[in-house]
């Protein structure tokens, strides 16, 4: 099985990459830090993975080593759409530049992807995609204007298309995660004051998430909401509004 996953250098998607370790598949690992990734590679075992350093917030780059990684280690069976940025700032005090960097990184660049490798899986009848969005695209909050439009797109996209290839021998899973150690997780919470709410606020473990994706590509299951009490939020999006309305702490000031 050739698993590739996007954003394997830290993280979540590092989780994943050892998680396909662990079950004995060949990886496709793509991110900026190539050290990261090589050293998960050696890990991991050097022969059955190929390592990719792109920016993939490049549109240029999005599809480029696809043919190689498949040359190299086979047809992809497993596409894992994880690189992603997040902005915790103001609207207006985030640049465009900033912004446009956001959307292209996490919104552009998994479906560009997607649509270059689903068409090889449509013709072989056999794949899986799956999709990283976030809790913040079913409870948008606030202080994440980019963010929450990009992991909206995305998790729409990803939820429409299930149904359009499930008949064609393609699976589709997408993934809610709400706050998961790592190191955006870090850094979005620090960006906004402490309160009691921020503090107590239920994160998960990379490494039980990303056993939870593999389940649910195995079992073909349509999605993954870790930690699992965000599961709360699809079922109660009224008092899920008036929490995250009342209850997000404000941003802090930045320095001028
Ligand atoms: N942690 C959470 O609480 C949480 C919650 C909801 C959703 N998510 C989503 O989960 C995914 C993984 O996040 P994480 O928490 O694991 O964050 P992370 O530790 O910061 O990892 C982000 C990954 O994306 C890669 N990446 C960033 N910019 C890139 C670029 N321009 N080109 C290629 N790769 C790039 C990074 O690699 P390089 O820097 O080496 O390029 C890194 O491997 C993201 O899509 C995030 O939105 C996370």
């Amino acid at each position: 099985m050739h698993v590739v996953v996007t954003g394997a250098s830290s993280g979540i998607g590092e989780a994943i990459a050892r998680e396909y370790g662990k079950r004995g598949a060949k990886l496709t690992l793509v991110a900026r830090r190539r050290e990261l990734l090589d050293r998960l590679a050696s890990e991991v075992g050097t022969e059955r993975t190929n390592v990719v350093q792109a920016d993939l917030a490049n549109p240029a780059n999005v599809n480029a080593w696809v043919d190689e990684a498949e040359q190299k280690l086979g047809p992809i069976d497993v596409l894992v759409n994880n690189a992603g940025v997040q902005i915790v700032k103001s609207a207006t005090a985030t640049t465009w530049e900033e912004a446009e960097r956001l959307l292209l990184l996490d919104l552009h660049t998994p479906l560009k992807l997607t649509h270059h490798v689903l068409k090889r899986m449509l013709e072989r009848k056999r794949g899986t995609i799956v999709d990283v969005a976030s809790v913040a695209a079913i409870a948008p909050t606030p202080g994440m204007f980019f963010y929450n439009a990009a992991k909206g797109g995305l998790a729409a996209a990803s939820e429409g298309l299930r149904a359009e290839v499930k008949d064609h021998g393609v699976h589709v899973v997408t993934v809610y995660p709400g706050p998961v150690k790592s190191a955006m997780e870090e850094a979005g919470r620090a960006a906004y004051e402490d309160t009691p709410a921020s503090r107590y606020t239920p994160t998960g473990s990379p490494d039980v998430l990303a056993r939870l994706i593999a389940e649910a590509v195995e079992k073909k299951r349509p999605r993954v909401v870790y930690p699992r009490l965000y599961f709360l939020v699809r079922h109660f999006p009224n008092a899920t509004r008036w929490a995250l309305d009342t209850l997000t702490p404000p941003l802090k000031r930045l320095p001028k």
